[in-house]
């Protein structure tokens, strides 16, 4: 795809993956839309890169993306990419009590939320001359962390999602990426995992997950899986009872807390 004169949506672009490949996308000459839950970390955004459009709306709330998909298409009719990249992840440990709500909470956000956004703003991205769809899943798409089950479901469902989308969009000028990320230094991966965790696992900057990602979708690399996420999904085909119980290992850690 053309890197440069697009109209993008970025749903939680007000930090880390997100707010990166915003930042090289502004600088790319494209214009970019972001949203997030919390006002204070979008004008933080907007501080660093003023030429961000700063939208508050929750993927995982319908009025929400009723409201953004009026106020988008009105004020930037233009818009020929979306970006679902809004996501949360969590430990769970299903021998802890949780209400029926706390326990799928990810399913909301990372898997409805991509739904609902493709199913709001598919119609206008159908009339453009060309656009785009880029679902953000994880290598965790291919191989489970069990201490996250209900992350690596959600993910696991977008990658299924994504295949499928990109079939039935095949006669549409909308092509379907999937982004799924290594590891990558952010808050949501400093909220999830222990020194302990990342024993031999890479940590990937986010300014190189950017450069790989924007690599990606100028070259029409559908599925676009840098470093350790291509790893895992080769592992997933080759060795799947290995690589399964390499990532189980923090189960045990996790078990005895
Ligand atoms: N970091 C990794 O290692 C890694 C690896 C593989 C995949 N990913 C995926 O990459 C994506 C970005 O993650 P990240 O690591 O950059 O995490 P992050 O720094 O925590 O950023 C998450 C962004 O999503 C927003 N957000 C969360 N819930 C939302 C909701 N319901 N509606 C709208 N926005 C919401 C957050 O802002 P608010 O909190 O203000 O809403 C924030 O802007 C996620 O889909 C994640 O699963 C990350």
């Amino acid at each position: 795809m053309k890197l440069e004169g697009n109209t993008i949506l970025v749903t939680g672009g007000s930090s880390g993956i997100g707010l990166s490949l915003a930042r090289a996308l502004v600088q790319r000459g494209n214009t970019v839309i972001v949203t997030g839950r919390d006002q204070a970390k979008l004008d933080r955004a907007k501080k660093e890169e003023p030429k961000l459009v700063t939208i508050k709306s929750d993927v995982s709330v319908l009025s929400d993306i009723d409201a953004l998909h009026a106020r988008v298409t009105r004020e930037h009719p233009a818009l020929d990419v979306l970006i679902n990249n809004a996501g949360i992840m969590r430990t769970i440990n299903v021998h802890k009590e949780l209400t029926a709500e706390q326990f799928t909470n990810e399913v909301d956000v990372n898997l409805k939320g991509p739904m609902w956004m493709v199913h709001r703003f598919l119609p206008h991205l159908k009339n453009q001359a060309s656009a785009a769809i880029v679902n953000v899943s994880s290598g965790l798409a291919f191989v489970p962390l069990p201490t996250c089950p209900v992350y690596c479901a959600t993910k696991a469902g977008l990658h299924s999602f994504s295949q499928s989308l990109r079939v039935q969009l095949k006669n549409t000028k909308v092509q379907v990426f999937e982004l799924a990320p290594p590891a990558t230094e952010t808050e949501l991966l400093a909220d999830t995992m222990t020194a302990e965790d990342r024993k031999g696992v890479t940590v990937m900057p986010t300014e190189q997950l950017v450069a790989a990602t924007i690599k990606g979708l100028a070259n029409d690399e559908l599925e676009i899986r840098p470093g350790q996420a291509n790893a895992l999904r080769m592992m997933s085909r080759l060795a799947p009872g290995f690589i399964l119980a390499q990532l189980s290992k923090p189960v045990d850690r996790m078990l005895a807390q």
